[in-house]
């Protein structure tokens, strides 16, 4: 965008620190406001009762079991976050190379979304569809002889996995897995089961990242992967144009939100896709940025507060209308705390 006056006015007629001198200008003329509105809090649900156990790598984050979930909603709910994103810690025991365990009616993610829809309905609840929890390998699709991850295959079983995660009343499911066609396929099942008003929220351009190593940590998929990767389905980081090829598709598919992941090293991706597609957009901060910022946190060399809130205003923006954040809590805190008049 062209700045309009750029040239006409002029030093000292133009003093832009003028506005930056009080804390009420700078109020009135800021731009872009973190709220409440903006804050997804993705939590791991683990089996067992009164589980509450801490990731290593992503200090004051927790594996909770249902009844802790439970606990832990009722806070959000009362701190006034609006929606989750639940991630199944999956026993090895019921991992296989089908990952038939992905669209169990009874599994852990399904037990988990009726159970915290039944006690605060008015929570937005998030499922992720991908099948890395399920699986032997710790890939997000099945596999073929060559390890090579299959496409169509895998999509057929996403598509059961959604459907269940919609039967046990999620609001919006969310395909992490980066297959071609599945946002479609699972747009069509959803219609044909009467799940009319179920919200896709497409992880459109989901990046080959190495920011995700905490969250396999965490959901226990990183030993299964080994040194094995993902970069014959997530994206290349090197790619800017691919990322609107794959948004333009999944908007075509039937996708309700689209996601770009991680956040802070692509916000260039997030700008692009605001500014062309102008639909709702969602960035997913991830565990290697909260784990990145948590340890220089604790070894005294950055703000906490601050940095947390300059890193989700910074996603805010460049564009995201939603941001999923292992600081959803701690934000919504310090938002409560600071609450000006
Ligand atoms: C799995 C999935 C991943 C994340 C969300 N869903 C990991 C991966 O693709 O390996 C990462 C989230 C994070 O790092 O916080 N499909």
């Amino acid at each position: 965008m062209p700045i309009p006056y750029a040239g006409i006015a002029q030093f000292p007629t133009l003093r832009l620190r003028r506005m930056r001198r009080d804390e009420f200008s700078r109020r009135l003329m800021r731009e872009n406001d973190l709220t409440l509105n903006d804050l997804i809090y993705p939590l791991f649900v683990m089996e067992g009762k009164q589980q509450r156990v801490a990731i290593a790598s992503m200090p004051d984050q927790f594996r909770l079991s249902i009844d802790e979930l439970i606990k832990e909603a009722e806070e959000l709910v009362k701190l006034g976050v609006p929606a989750i994103a639940l991630f199944p810690v999956v026993p090895p025991a019921k991992k296989s190379l089908d990952a038939q365990e992905a669209y169990h009616p009874e599994g852990l993610a399904q037990r988990a979304v009726r159970a915290v829809k039944s006690n605060f309905p008015q929570l937005g609840v998030i499922t992720d569809v991908a099948l890395d929890p399920f699986t032997t390998h710790g890939q997000d699709g099945l596999i073929d002889n060559t390890s090579y991850v299959m496409n169509d295959e895998t999509v057929e079983v996403l598509v059961k996995q959604a459907l269940s995660h919609a039967q046990a009343g999620a609001d919006i499911v969310a395909p992490s897995d980066m297959m071609d066609g599945r946002v479609g396929r699972i747009r069509q099942a959803l219609e044909a089961a009467g799940f009319k008003n179920t919200q896709i929220l497409a992880y459109s351009a989901k990046y080959a990242s190495s920011f995700y190593g905490p969250f396999r940590d965490a959901v226990g998929s990183a030993g299964a992967l080994g040194t094995n990767n993902k970069y014959s389905y997530q994206m290349d980081p090197a790619n800017s144009d691919e990322a609107l090829r794959e948004v333009a598709l999944d908007l075509q598919e039937g996708a309700d939100i689209i996601m770009i992941k991680p956040g802070m090293p692509y916000l260039d991706i997030v700008q692009r896709v605001k500014t062309i597609f102008n639909a709702p957009l969602f960035v997913y901060q991830v565990s290697g940025e909260y784990a990145m910022l948590k340890a220089a946190a604790q070894n005294g060399w950055l703000a906490e507060s601050a940095v947390m809130m300059e890193s989700l205003l910074s996603i805010k923006r460049a564009g995201a209308n939603g941001i999923l954040t292992y600081f959803a809590k701690a934000a919504a805190q310090y938002l409560q705390s600071t609450r000006e008049i």
